[in-house]
């Protein structure tokens, strides 16, 4: 008998083909995240050896406990945080994830978000839905240069530094913060043209013009720009977030929008996520704000590599070998 693979939804069939090659694949066709007690009960019915999740499924110790067979869970996502991966790692349960492969994508994702929050093309185009366009205008939504500017990248990880590459072309200045200095990035950066300054924090908020965040969620980054950061910005500065929505503080930059203490957001993820049009951040869209439906890594081709991915790391917590891309490994949880 074939060891059964559990998947909460659809993914690409890139993974899909691979897994049923070795395995019962058995797919919940719904469109939208099943409840935490349904992911148990299919996991105990099933006797899954494996789990396929994607990153709106809170994957916690009771998930974990639901079927004693369990020995890898996969997440459709780079991102982790919905994982508890300290009790993944207590039960021998191998996590992968999809580091890497959507690393470009995201970054270009950033740059739409970018140039849309300083250029206002949504705000435009719906000017123009609207048949308010009435003439050419001298200073019909104007908005800040791009090039020339100083872009600020929060976290210089994979997706940051990507981000951070794209500037060459723009010939921005570009300031980075994290933990600690990155020397082996910005000699990757240097390469493309790019110098890239570590400074603290505080400096990069004071200094920017475009804030790009780049963080995993964790404890640490939760609330990462609240309100003294938020104040901290220029007035004329632009935020934006394609790591997780819960490292804005949604009500400072709510006030922050309200008093103009910067100019606009570009948000691909927020908190709640979804974003609902009637929650109170909306009222400042499309004029300060820009929402997409967290689509950072939505090309066809990125997604059809990270379903080739899930399906590598699922099979390969299956056989007991090590993961192409281990959450446990990438997290030091390991
Ligand atoms: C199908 O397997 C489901 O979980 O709904
Ligand atoms: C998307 O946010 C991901 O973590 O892959």
């Amino acid at each position: 008998e074939q060891p059964t693979v559990y998947v909460t939804r659809a993914i690409p069939a890139a993974g899909l083909d691979q897994l049923r090659d070795r395995y019962d694949v058995v797919v919940r066709d719904e469109t939208l995240p099943p409840s935490k007690d349904h992911i148990v009960s299919r996991l105990e019915e099933l006797d899954a050896e494996g789990l396929v999740c994607l990153l709106s499924e809170d994957v916690d110790a009771t998930v974990l406990d639901a079927s004693p067979d369990l020995s890898v869970v996969s997440t459709f996502s780079v991102g982790y945080d919905h994982i508890d991966l300290t009790a993944a790692a207590e039960r021998g349960i191998a996590v992968g994830h999809t580091p890497g492969v959507l690393t470009e994508t995201t970054a270009d994702l950033a740059w739409a978000l970018l140039l849309t929050c300083a250029r206002r093309t949504v705000e435009g185009h719906a000017h123009v839905a609207a048949d308010e366009w009435e003439t050419w205008g001298p200073t019909l939504l104007t908005g800040p240069d791009v090039h020339d500017a100083t872009l600020g990248i929060v976290g210089l990880g994979k997706i940051g530094t990507a981000t951070a590459k794209r500037a060459a072309g723009f010939e921005m200045d570009v300031l980075y913060s994290g933990p600690s200095r990155k020397p082996a990035r910005e000699d990757e950066l240097a390469s493309f043209g790019v110098e890239a300054t570590y400074v603290e924090r505080q400096q990069l908020l004071a200094e920017s013009d475009f804030v790009s965040l780049h963080v995993p969620l964790t404890e640490a980054t939760e609330g990462l720009i609240g309100e003294a950061e938020l104040g901290r910005m220029a007035e004329d500065a632009i935020l934006l977030n394609t790591s997780r929505g819960e490292v804005v503080d949604t009500d400072a930059l709510d006030e922050a929008l309200d008093r103009g203490e910067i100019a606009r957001a570009g948000l691909d993820v927020t908190d709640p996520e979804p974003l609902p049009a009637d929650h109170p951040l909306f009222r400042h869209a499309p004029e300060r704000l820009v929402v997409t439906p967290h689509i950072g890594s939505a090309s066809t081709g990125t997604r059809n590599r990270m379903a080739e991915m899930v399906a590598a790391c699922t099979e390969a917590g299956i056989e007991g070998e090590p993961l192409p891309h281990s959450a446990l490994r990438d997290a030091g949880v390991e």
